[in-house]
């Protein structure tokens, strides 16, 4: 089996402050990186690392070979990643305070502007039990959706940023929702009637996560494991790519959501975003001394 991603890659620049800024306030930062980034790059790397095929479908600028060159180093297939030569790559302004929390401006670039004839082709090769992960910050994310639904893989989407009419968008060709507790909410509140999918993936920070199985009914709950944070940015698309590469290798939906959680644990005690991500023996070595 395989994973396919049509996702977002970003350079991120990260800005570490005092506190997070207020309307009008100008702050001077005590700390600059610049690394990799983007939902769907971090995902990517998290699944790579977690130990499954992972394809990158996406696009950049036709500059930046270093973020290249960092995927194809995480393990990833990198081939069918647009390079656009009239569009930047994204990138984002992330500004992180003293308690690891963040606020972060993106600017989507090639993001969006995916070339969805070649899209369509690159994706052809996905095949029934493969999975697909989208999450909305690229363009074409419903003529992903809907064609790798009709080749009988199963879709996971990531409603990060959130943002209901992208989430109706792509919705029918779904099979696993993932997204925070409030955005959850907000979506109960639109949609009451239920979001039609096999199953909700949520996540809920220091409380842990929960997979709700609508088939079922049944409810997995995972706690989050104790660490101290340094930077929490990309902890959640950590927790998406090793939890779809556990279902990937047939880790049953409770040993999936510990070992995401353990990943996810680990890296917000790291700074960066898709550079920080653990490998799996971490993951694995970490969990060791864990309670079960
Ligand atoms: O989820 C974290 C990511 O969101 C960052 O890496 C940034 O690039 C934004 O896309």
């Amino acid at each position: 089996m395989a994973i396919w991603n049509l996702g977002s890659i970003n350079i991120d620049h990260v800005y570490r402050l005092p506190h997070l800024p207020q309307p009008g306030e100008t702050l001077a930062a005590h700390g600059y990186g610049l690394g990799l980034g983007g939902k769907g790059a971090n995902q990517s790397v998290a699944a790579a690392r977690a130990g499954s095929v992972t394809h990158h479908l996406g696009a950049m600028g036709a500059g930046d070979d270093w973020v290249v060159a960092r995927l194809d180093a995480a393990g990833i297939r990198t081939g069918a990643i647009q390079r656009l030569p009239k569009q930047a790559t994204g990138h984002a302004i992330i500004l992180l305070d003293a308690e690891a929390e963040n606020a972060i401006v993106i600017h989507p670039g090639a993001n969006r502007a995916i070339d969805e004839a070649r899209l369509t082709r690159d994706l052809a090769g996905i095949a029934p039990g493969d999975l697909l992960l989208l999450q909305n910050e690229t363009s074409a994310q419903p003529e992903a959706a809907c064609a790798a639904k009709a080749r009988g893989a199963r879709v996971i989407y990531s409603a990060a940023p959130f943002d209901l009419a992208a989430v109706c968008a792509v919705l029918p060709h779904v099979t696993i929702l993932a997204m925070n507790e409030g955005e959850a909410a907000q979506l109960a509140a639109a949609m009451p009637q239920g979001p039609g999918v096999e199953a909700m993936l949520i996540t809920k920070g220091a409380k842990g996560a929960e997979y709700r199985d609508l088939r079922t009914g049944a409810v997995h709950h995972q706690p989050a494991f104790r660490v101290d944070p340094v930077d929490t940015t990309g902890a959640g698309d950590t927790f998406a790519g090793y939890f779809a590469a556990g279902l990937d290798q047939g880790l049953d939906v409770a040993q999936a959501l510990r070992l995401a959680s353990g990943a996810a644990a680990l890296k917000v005690t790291r700074p960066g975003a898709g550079d920080a991500i653990p490998s799996r023996a971490e993951v694995e070595a970490f969990l060791a001394n864990q309670p079960i």
